[in-house]
């Protein structure tokens, strides 16, 4: 059974009645642009087919009550009255504080959800389940879908009170996504254009099957280095270094702040010159700017780890292979790699092989299509 038939029977069942509303909203993958978006810089994600839904139907009495049919739990909130605590329910929540500060009147719902976006991977399942939370509230509220506001408040929702101090790619693509597209996001401006994928070209997710702790300290670390390096530059953010000028003061910068700001500053430059790739429909030109994002990551900004070395490069020796690289915040969770799709069945057999000669461990490798972003199934 789909996702979405296993969402509207669970409501039906709970319920007595077939749902008004369903939505569901994806997580993503990033093709280029990593640990750049907090530096107001350029980002390549994708939406991923791989989704939260909801199906639900208004209530009168400014309550939510929410089923999640993935932790097999019920949570109620009172619209008024809304309290932090821990766990999932923290989500919608955060949602819920985040549109009423920004100062939309919320109706109450009551609804169930599912999601099939794997936690803790770095394919941005909390993006998606605050982007299906914030559709749902649009639908029953009846206020106008603006997604990058939309992506804003969600974003504002991690940060404050899940407390997670993410940047904007997540949201953004969660919120902006398009069909057989992958999107390039100025993180400054919030623009974003979508842009079709070289053809006869595939995506593949690789995930490592590690996950790493303490993600948050080091992710945080890294954004304070990249403030300091700005500030070092005089300017707001790492953004407004170009590399030349870059290169010009290098030398006066600790090795370490001068291998982060040159991962953000080349980043940026790749990013930019990717999307020119996809223009062109240079599917090679993309794949060699997704290695060297990956050598960067691995050398100069030190977000890596072994597996996610390994299968990349197990990845990059694999016959149709365009390019492989980390993707997300890293220190573990996901890879993804550019593959001729004649290859990409091969490919994924060939690379989960090589993974686990390599480490033992079994990595789940999937083709996965580009999705539209939050959107309304059923009304
Ligand atoms: C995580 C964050 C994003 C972004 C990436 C790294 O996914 O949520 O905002 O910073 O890491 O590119």
């Amino acid at each position: 059974m789909s996702l979405q038939d296993q969402v509207i029977a669970d409501f039906t069942q709970r319920f007595g009645a077939s749902p008004d509303i369903v939505v569901r909203a994806p997580g993503r993958v990033n093709l280029i642009g990593e640990h750049t978006d907090y530096n107001e810089g350029f980002v390549m994600p994708l939406a991923i087919d791989r989704h939260t839904w909801i199906a639900l139907r208004p209530r009168t009495d400014g309550t939510v009550f929410l089923h999640s049919m993935d932790h097999d739990e019920s949570c109620t909130f009172d619209l008024e009255q809304l309290n932090k605590d821990k766990g999932w329910q923290e989500y919608p929540k955060s949602v819920a504080w985040a549109l009423q500060d920004a100062g939309y009147p919320l109706t109450g719902w009551e609804g169930t959800t599912i999601c099939d976006v794997p936690l803790g991977a770095g394919l941005s399942s909390s993006a998606s389940y605050e982007l299906a939370v914030a559709k749902a509230f649009a639908e029953v509220s009846g206020f106008p879908w603006d997604a990058p506001k939309m992506a804003l408040i969600s974003q504002l929702a991690e940060n404050q009170w899940v407390g997670v101090n993410c940047g904007i790619m997540d949201q953004m693509i969660s919120a902006v996504g398009q069909a057989d597209h992958a999107v390039l996001i100025d993180c400054r401006s919030l623009d974003a254009t979508p842009l079709p994928l070289p053809s006869g070209t595939s995506v593949v997710i690789l995930d490592t099957a590690t996950r790493r702790g303490l993600v948050d300290s080091a992710y945080n670390e890294r954004r304070q280095q990249c403030e300091e390096a700005a500030a070092f530059f005089g300017v707001k953010m790492l953004r407004d270094v170009a590399m030349d000028q870059f290169a010009a003061r290098a030398g006066e910068l600790s090795d370490v702040t001068r291998r982060r700001a040159r991962h953000v500053i080349s980043e940026n430059a790749r990013t930019v010159a990717a999307a020119a790739a996809m223009k062109q429909g240079d599917a090679v030109a993309l794949g060699r700017l997704m290695n060297e994002s990956h050598d960067s990551l691995r050398d100069d900004f030190e977000v890596t780890n072994e597996e996610l070395n390994v299968i990349v490069e197990r990845s990059r020796n694999v016959e149709g292979c365009l390019g492989a690289r980390m993707t997300g915040a890293g220190f573990g969770g996901c890879a993804v790699a550019l593959v001729q799709t004649d290859h990409a069945d091969a490919f994924v057999t060939a690379v989960t092989a090589a993974y686990h000669d390599g480490t033992g461990l079994r990595p789940s490798a999937y083709v996965c299509q580009a999705s539209d972003g939050a959107s309304v199934v059923t009304r």
